[in-house]
């Protein structure tokens, strides 16, 4: 990709605020893996490109990717929408407060843009929506979501008093692991809630895949980019790949712009049939 787009593809949110279509993830970020430096080049190389959203967690290097983050946006002018998650053992009417302003503080904002939490577990629903939206209503996310929720979990949560403000799921969705699409996907949709694709490179499972290769020579793309825009074809799904690496990141915002023909749909419907029945939610 030589240049950022003019309007990256984006994605309504039910409040109203598009989000790019591609963001960037950070799981193993700010933890030795690469180089900070070139971390951080490759974390401002994607907001160039119109990747201008951050998925983290106050889990991913216990702190130290949101450390990175916060060290990546000193001194940049358009802050990225920023999401952050909640490990379910601080998911309490006490520790969710706590865990937000640590997040805060080592992303060095006063506001997350979404707060999630990370799966289920810890305390009751019910306290945990009461949790975020008094976080809401200080200002201090603007919005909250979940991750890692199938379709039995989101019913559970929409009988909880306010559990239908959740805003976005964010679940395991790549062209290798389509699960989601039988029943969670159209959930999710009918309900006006976003998902969030993590993985949406198979955690590098999919880097060598020969079907992603062939179409991605046709149209002068790496296979990432095909991954990425097959993650992103509907319009509805946002898909935050992960690079520490600049290079790797300028081929993935590539996926922004690439359109899949019917023909390169077929392909991989081909390679990697769409589910027949209820899958369990696959998860890392
Ligand atoms: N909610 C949850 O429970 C959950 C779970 C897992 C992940 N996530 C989120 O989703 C994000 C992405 O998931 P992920 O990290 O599992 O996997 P991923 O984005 O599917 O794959 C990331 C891996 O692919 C490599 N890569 C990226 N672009 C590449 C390219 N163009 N060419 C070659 N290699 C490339 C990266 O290495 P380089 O750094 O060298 O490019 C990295 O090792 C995470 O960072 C995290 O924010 C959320």
């Amino acid at each position: 990709m030589s240049g950022p787009l003019a309007s990256p593809p984006r994605v309504r949110l039910r409040d109203g605020r598009a989000v790019p279509a591609l963001g960037m993830g950070s799981w193993n970020l700010g933890q030795g893996r690469h180089p900070a430096a070139q971390e951080i080049e490759a974390l401002r190389t994607g907001l160039a490109l119109g990747m201008s959203l951050v998925d983290t967690a106050e889990m991913y290097g216990d702190g130290k990717s949101e450390q990175l983050i916060g060290q990546a946006l000193h001194g940049v002018h358009k802050r990225p929408f920023l999401v952050s998650k909640v490990l379910p053992s601080h998911a309490t009417a006490r520790g969710i407060p706590r865990a937000c302003d640590a997040s805060l503080e080592r992303l060095g904002v006063e506001r997350l843009d979404l707060y999630l939490l990370h799966w289920r577990g810890g305390g009751p629903l019910e306290e945990v929506v009461a949790a975020f939206e008094k976080l809401r209503q200080a200002g201090k996310i603007a919005d909250w979501g979940v991750s890692n929720f199938d379709v039995e979990d989101m019913e559970e949560l929409w009988r909880v008093p306010g559990g239908e403000r959740c805003l976005v799921n964010q679940v395991l969705y790549h062209v290798g692991s389509r699960g989601i699409e039988f029943d969670l996907l159209p959930w999710c949709r009918r309900h006006h809630v976003a998902v969030m694709a993590y993985s949406p490179l198979g955690s590098r499972a999919l880097l060598g895949d020969a079907t992603l290769a062939r179409i991605g020579q046709a149209h002068g793309a790496a296979p990432t980019a095909v991954a990425l825009a097959w993650a992103i074809r509907s319009g509805d799904v946002v898909a935050i790949p992960e690079s520490g690496t600049p290079a790797h990141m300028r081929e993935n915002a590539a996926g922004l712009a690439l359109e899949l023909t019917d023909a390169d749909l077929a392909a991989l419907d081909r390679a990697f049939p769409p589910p027949r029945r209820k899958q369990p939610l696959d998860v890392l």
